[in-house]
């Protein structure tokens, strides 16, 4: 209708991708299970790469497409943050944990969880299968911070969220908090 506005925009640099909004504690996305992913195709590598925009925004070290509002087995994990050796963020398709040993405490947060940390105890190291980009098997093994960022991140797509793995006495104790996050969420979740 009004072309002549259009003509006057700029475009977008190609390599600009859009910042998806991450979806806070109280909202019901989070706690929904995933589907597999189907097709590798334009739509899902663009969802990939917009989430790899909005997770370097957010300056965080992993983050789950229902994070962002989509119930697929898809996470980005960034490791040139995690490990220098990596140059790129990975992109993990329908993740599955294949083994597992040793068990580490440390302190964890979650883009959906502001401002709130705790102490969780992981697995010290990691299995990992799934699919890269390019629709490739990728077995991966990871230890310490890395192999607690692939199970926080193979959590979120089944529904479970770091919190989960606190006992009552700690979740109790961060009660206040999580009522507050899950109030600016617009959600009832207690
Ligand atoms: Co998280």
């Amino acid at each position: 209708m009004v072309p002549s506005c259009l003509s006057g925009m700029r475009e977008m640099p190609a390599t600009k991708q859009k910042i998806l909004p991450i979806r806070v504690y109280g909202d019901p996305v989070l706690r929904q299970k995933t589907e597999p992913v189907k097709n590798i195709d334009g739509r899902l590598i663009s969802l990939a790469e917009q989430m790899i925009e909005s997770l370097a925004s957010a300056r965080g070290l992993g983050l789950a497409a229902p994070q962002v509002g989509h119930l697929l087995a898809l996470c980005i994990i960034n490791l040139p943050a995690l490990d220098s050796k990596h140059t790129e963020p990975l992109i993990l398709i329908n993740p599955k944990l294949q083994a597992s040993d040793g068990k580490v405490v440390y302190q964890e947060g979650c883009l959906s969880f502001p401002g709130m940390y705790a102490d969780v105890a992981r697995p010290q190291n990691v299995t990992v299968t799934g699919l890269d980009r390019d629709g490739n098997p990728l077995e991966l093994e990871a230890s310490d911070f890395l192999a607690r960022v692939f199970l926080h991140e193979m959590d979120h797509l089944s529904g479970v969220l770091f919190i989960d793995h606190l006992s009552p006495i700690k979740r109790q104790l961060l009660k206040k908090q999580l009522k507050e996050l899950s109030a600016t969420s617009g959600d009832k979740a207690k």
